[in-house]
């Protein structure tokens, strides 16, 4: 509810504290029964207490905020409840958290961006499930977004796959182009001859030597049907697909003018930029052949001609770290001013029961059986609880991918994964199918409410929710806007996973308190609170289905 926050904001500045960082201090008090929003006064000076008193001292109650009082360094404000529970009702519809904040400026993702020639393996869940689930939630906030699939299709895994077909012939399927990867990958690492091969074929693409385009044209194509169907599953929709070797010849073409301008200079056979960084930044080898890293440089500047970007993010692996350090400090030294709007969205690892799941060989677990596995697991978990439920497949599908992708995306980026099946898959707890299952609950009361007879569900009064159940949920469908927002200026989805466990587990202890005590049950006999009620369990209902759609999560109806 911007509108409470700014009312706020405008208290505090009558009494000269600075606004942009009261908005960033306000925080929903986690002890409730003392005020809706609190202004902790740290920030304002020594003692803190001095501005909060100010800030009481300046109050008056308006339409927005009722009452005002200073504790110590905070100050607690009320809001005038009648126009907050209407507020929050009328907006927690299909749209919620919904704006056009971002309208007019564009937003570059490049995520997911797997190397061609393997399949997608476990540990490219990462970069594709909170790129995607940025995308989706940029473009909530009105931006408009490129997501894009930056292949990495040049290189030695390449000229691996190419000793593969000089060994056993052209793949003829999906399946067994992946292996023919594999096993030429665990050749290469076996046989140095081999992999001088595959060095070869790597620079003959290079050169656009036509025989390796040609079968460089069939990889990419092989590889891109290969990731379809794991891209379809996760509901993974990039807008662009691009890729290293279109950068190939302006690569080589940066680097003679880098070096002519002065702004490269040679060492040790190769060709630096000097970034000020520890290492200098490597962008001609010394066999003449450019790198990942020139390329990231062209690939940039080309993005930015081609959308103006207001913000370009790379949502790749903590482990590149270094690689894109060194990128942002060469584009400032070539003068592109806009490198600031560039940045590095790390994640951290992700263990698969414990265990760290890249090899050298490119072998590891495939993204699809994990996949499959979930839906199996989901189904059992099914079969046990609820044997009767229509369209068990599927509902074990979405389930089983819930748990996949939140394990992912409910968590900070940052922190490392430990993915445990029985823990992610769990209906209790921190998991996508809790969520789920949640709101399959709110579904369900609603259902029986119409079942019930209440038809005037729209018109219930927001007034008389007046139970502290129901102003805690109240002010957390409040705080979506709010998440959605942060999680776009952090590039975190965790803030929207977050509200989202918080509301969950709100509506819970609502639904039963109300199995304690019957004057609570949102089902009761007297028909206008029965309404408002039920109004209130549809926002909750609106409010998880639009977010767990923004992490790419089915809120399925029954489970
Ligand atoms: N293909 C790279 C890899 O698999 C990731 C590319 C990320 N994007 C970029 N513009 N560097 O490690």
């Amino acid at each position: 509810m911007q509108e409470f926050r700014e009312a706020i904001v405008d208290v505090a500045a009558k009494a000269g504290l600075d606004p942009e960082l009261v908005r960033q201090s306000i925080t929903i008090p986690k002890e409730r029964g003392r005020a809706d929003l609190t202004l902790p006064c740290f920030r304002f000076g020594k003692p803190p207490t001095e501005p909060a008193q100010k800030v009481a001292n300046a109050f008056v109650a308006s339409e927005w905020l009722e009452a005002c009082e200073a504790t110590g360094p905070f100050v607690n404000f009320r809001f005038n409840r009648a126009t907050f529970a209407d507020r929050v009702l009328a907006t927690a519809d299909e749209t919620a958290g919904k704006s056009d904040e971002g309208a007019g400026q564009t937003v570059v993702i490049d995520y997911g961006s797997p190397n061609i020639a393997k399949p997608l393996l476990f540990h490219h869940l990462r970069s594709s499930a909170i790129g995607q689930t940025l995308c989706n939630l940029f473009r909530w906030r009105g931006y408009t977004v490129v997501g894009l699939n930056f292949l990495g299709d040049v290189g030695t895994a390449f000229g691996k796959l190419m000793v593969g077909i000089e060994e056993w012939g052209e793949p003829t399927s999906i399946a067994s182009f992946s292996k023919l990867y594999v096993d030429a990958s665990k050749g290469c690492a076996d046989k140095p001859e081999w992999m001088e091969r595959a060095r070869e074929w790597a620079k003959r693409l290079e050169d656009d030597d036509a025989e390796a385009v040609k079968h460089w044209e069939k990889a990419r194509e092989l590889s891109l049907q290969g990731f379809a169907g794991v891209y379809d599953w996760l509901g993974i929709r990039h807008d662009v697909i691009d890729g290293e070797k279109m950068y190939v010849q302006r690569a080589r073409a940066l680097v003679d003018e880098l070096l002519a301008s002065g702004k490269a200079e040679e060492s040790d056979g190769g060709v630096v930029i000097e970034t000020g960084q520890k290492i200098p930044f490597l962008i001609r080898k010394t066999d003449g052949a450019t790198l990942y890293g020139t390329r990231d440089i062209v690939a940039a500047a080309d993005r930015f001609d081609r959308y103006e970007f207001a913000r370009m993010l790379y949502v790749v692996d903590v482990a590149q770290e270094l690689h894109f350090r060194q990128l942002f400090a060469a584009l400032s030294k070539l003068g592109y001013d806009w490198v600031d709007r560039c940045k590095h969205v790390r994640f951290g690892q992700v263990l698969f029961e414990g265990s760290r799941t890249r090899t050298r060989e490119g072998g590891s677990v495939s993204l699809e059986d994990v996949l499959r596995e979930g839906q199996r697991r989901a189904l059992k978990i099914i079969e046990e609880k609820k044997a009767d439920l229509p369209d068990k497949e599927a509902v074990a599908k979405s389930v089983g991918t819930a748990a996949v992708l939140f394990a992912d995306v409910g968590f900070p980026s940052t922190k490392n994964i430990n993915f445990v099946w029985d823990e992610i898959l769990s209906f209790d707890g921190r998991t996508g199918p809790y969520l789920q299952y949640v709101h399959a609950s709110a579904c369900s009361i609603l259902r029986k409410g119409v079942e019930a007879g209440a038809t005037d569900i729209a018109s219930g009064d927001p007034a008389l929710l007046a139970d502290e159940h129901e102003w805690d949920l109240l002010r957390r469908l409040a705080e979506f806007p709010t998440s959605v927002k942060r999680a776009c200026d952090d590039c975190e989805p965790s803030h929207v996973s977050n509200f989202l466990y918080e509301l969950a587990r709100e509506f819970r202890a609502y639904y039963t308190a109300g199995g304690r005590d019957a004057s609570l049950r949102v089902l009761v006999d007297d028909a206008q609170m029965r309404a408002a009620r039920l109004r209130l369990v549809d926002a909750v209902r609106n409010s998880l289905a639009v977010g767990l759609g923004l992490l790419g999560i089915d809120a399925v109806e029954r489970m």
